[in-house]
């Protein structure tokens, strides 16, 4: 496994798993198995419904506490101040955890306009021990500058959609030139068409890979930091196994080139679209 490094030092492993859908009992073997798979950094939110299983996994898997990263999200109900720091101890206590590596505003939410407020709860919590780096999910840049005007300190990471039909060149921009690591969601566009894009598939038969793999490594090239879901054990290896070809700057650019402006795969811009 290769890391990136965030601003206050923390080293993530440069691939994650994610966990949506992943709930009850398939779920928890589903996560015990990518640890047990090679996975580090795990990702689970409040409103996935499965911090629990998440907790079992953790507990069913081989390996110490300490070696992974461990994600959760704040949902939009709780962006009052004095209600986020309650919602943070229950997401601990579904995941029998004492702290969350990282922990992000799921949504900005912009017409409620509480993220600021929210922020200010991550800092509290992050001073407080409950969590060791806080960042958000879905952030524009307008809203980014805003959280620095309000409280000075901006996110160490932004988790935002982002595969070959929709590549956020504009927000990669943004947060790499303020030093925050960009999470990609959705990397494999939920298994969409995207899966079989003639481009793609050229690509991946050149390099004797799958289109996942090839997705996932055109991701570590941008710098960006991939959270793949496979409930299949098999997926969850080969997603993995990224690391020993490079993709060339042709075949980089000929991947940039697919992305389109109408490409989120459920047209969730966080400029409108609400979670809660
Ligand atoms: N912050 C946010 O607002 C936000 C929003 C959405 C998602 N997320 C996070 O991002 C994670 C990933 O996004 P996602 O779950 O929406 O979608 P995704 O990872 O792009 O795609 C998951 C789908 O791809 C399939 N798949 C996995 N590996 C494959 C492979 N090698 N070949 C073919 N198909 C493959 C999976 O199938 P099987 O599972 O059947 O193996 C599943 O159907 C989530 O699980 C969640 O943790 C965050």
């Amino acid at each position: 496994m290769e890391y990136y490094q965030l601003q206050n030092g923390m080293q993530l492993p440069k691939i994650g798993f994610g966990t949506y859908k992943l709930t009850g009992t398939n779920g928890a073997r589903a996560i015990t198995t990518a640890i047990n798979n090679g996975y580090r950094l795990i990702d689970s939110a409040y409103n996935y419904e499965n911090e629990g299983a998440l907790g079992v996994a953790l507990q069913n898997a081989d390996i110490a506490r300490s070696q992974l990263t461990i994600t959760s999200k704040l949902p939009g109900r709780y962006y009052h101040r004095d209600q986020a720091i309650t919602a943070i101890q229950e997401s601990l206590y579904r995941s029998r955890l004492d702290y969350f590596d990282l922990y992000l505003l799921h949504w900005p939410n912009p017409k409620r306009d509480q993220y600021v407020e929210a922020w200010q709860a991550l800092l509290d919590a992050q001073k407080f021990g409950l969590v060791r780096a806080v960042g958000v999910c879905n952030f524009l840049p307008e809203h980014l500058d805003r959280l620095q005007q309000a409280t000075g300190v901006l996110p160490q990471i932004n988790q935002i959609e982002l595969h070959p039909y929709f590549n956020q060149a504009p927000q990669r921009a943004y947060d790499e030139q303020h030093q925050i690591l960009t999470q990609a969601w959705s990397p494999l566009g939920r298994a969409s068409v995207m899966l079989q894009d003639p481009v793609l598939n050229q690509i991946a038969d050149k390099y004797k890979v799958s289109v996942a793999q090839i997705i996932l490594r055109w991701d570590l090239q941008l710098g960006v930091l991939p959270i793949p879901k496979a409930i299949h054990s098999s997926r969850q290896l080969t997603n993995l196994d990224v690391f020993s070809f490079t993709l060339t700057p042709d075949d980089m650019e000929r991947i940039n080139q697919l992305s389109k402006p109408d490409g989120r795969t459920h047209q969730q811009d966080p400029a409108s679209y609400e979670e809660f």
